[in-house]
């Protein structure tokens, strides 16, 4: 009755942004992702008879209430799918390196998903794993596979929505470089603001709009290996995300100074012809995207913008793996 997970983060391409069924946890719009190591979080799974209630260990603490929550969810789905009673010890560990500020709901989810199922003694497909971590975190169920994955817009009441592999880890030999550009708490999570973008701003149908044909695009270019054809798809993608957020009421602005000097930069070699863009996810560290004989540069210059503290290098990883 127990089961140990290892998943990892995803930084989307085409991002996610609104919801279509709040209720299923659907995305109003599709999503295209990279799944990134060594941003790792490990996750065991013990059912225990003797346990009154779940218990969640979140790197070496009790987690907080919210979080806690979301896996008792999670585990309650798992313990009605295995027809199970036993609460569970759930312990799960960040192992992503230096900065802080980047722990994702998604690869803990993802971990979480694989891990409850095989302790659980449920022999599922990745599909059932990647809709069951979507119900818990949509992003989470882009980190089931490795590689490029995709998650399409879900019609409401669909909850077997699940993630699919769009491509191998080994299709497309791209880097991520994160620039840090703050420590901290950010101002207000994804979920949140979200459901404010959807309420009150006023770019919010023209967002859910434009990804119709915008995230096919960013998929067809991955495949396709084109980067020309990525980068300005990738940078329209997050700046239209940031617009909707920011145009809502009460606003949503995840930028700090850093975060606009590294767009800047990022673009300045892109003119230069490194082949970079930029993104950003609902925070404010920015990660540029490019082709591995560019990262060194990348990095350097990123290092030496105003306002970036630290950087990070990701490649493509693979997807989740389980040990019994
Ligand atoms: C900006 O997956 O965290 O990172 O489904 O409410 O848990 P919930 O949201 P979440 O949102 C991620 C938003 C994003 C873009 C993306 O990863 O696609």
């Amino acid at each position: 009755m127990k089961a140990k997970a290892v998943a990892r983060a995803n930084i989307a391409l085409a991002k996610y942004w609104g919801k279509s069924d709040d209720a299923l946890n659907l995305p109003a719009v599709p999503s295209v992702s990279l799944t990134l190591d060594p941003l790792i979080t490990e996750t065991s799974v013990t059912f225990d008879e003797a346990l009154q209630s779940d218990a969640f260990v979140l790197d070496g603490e009790p987690a907080r209430a919210g979080e806690a929550a979301r896996v008792t969810a999670l585990l309650d789905e798992v313990r009605a799918a295995a027809g199970l009673d036993a609460r569970a010890r759930v312990v799960s560990v960040n192992r992503f390196p230096t900065a802080a500020g980047l722990a994702s709901s998604a690869s803990g989810f993802a971990a979480l998903s694989a891990a409850a199922s095989k302790a659980a003694g449920l022999d599922e497909p990745l599909e059932a794993l990647s809709a069951r971590a979507r119900r818990a975190s949509a992003s989470a169920a882009r980190s089931i596979w490795g590689g490029i994955v995709a998650l399409d817009a879900g019609v409401p009441g669909d909850d077997a929505l699940s993630a699919r592999p769009v491509a191998p880890a080994d299709h497309w030999d791209l880097r991520v470089v994160v620039a840090i550009t703050a420590t901290g708490r950010k101002p207000i999570g994804s979920r949140a603001a979200m459901a404010e973008s959807r309420s009150s701003s006023p770019y919010y149908r023209a967002w859910v709009e434009s990804c119709e044909a915008l995230a096919p695009e960013i998929e067809q270019a991955l495949r396709d290996r084109d980067f020309d054809a990525l980068a300005p798809r990738v940078e329209q993608s997050f700046f239209a995300m940031h617009a909707v957020a920011m145009a809502g009421r009460p606003s949503v602005l995840y930028w700090q100074a850093g975060s606009v000097a590294a767009i800047h930069r990022i673009r300045q070699l892109r003119a230069d012809g490194v082949r970079v863009c930029a993104t950003m996810d609902a925070g404010p560290h920015v990660k540029a995207i490019c082709a591995a004989e560019a990262v060194d540069q990348v990095r350097e210059a990123l290092a030496a913008t105003e306002g970036v503290s630290d950087t990070l290098v990701a490649t493509i990883g693979p997807g989740v793996e389980v040990e019994a």
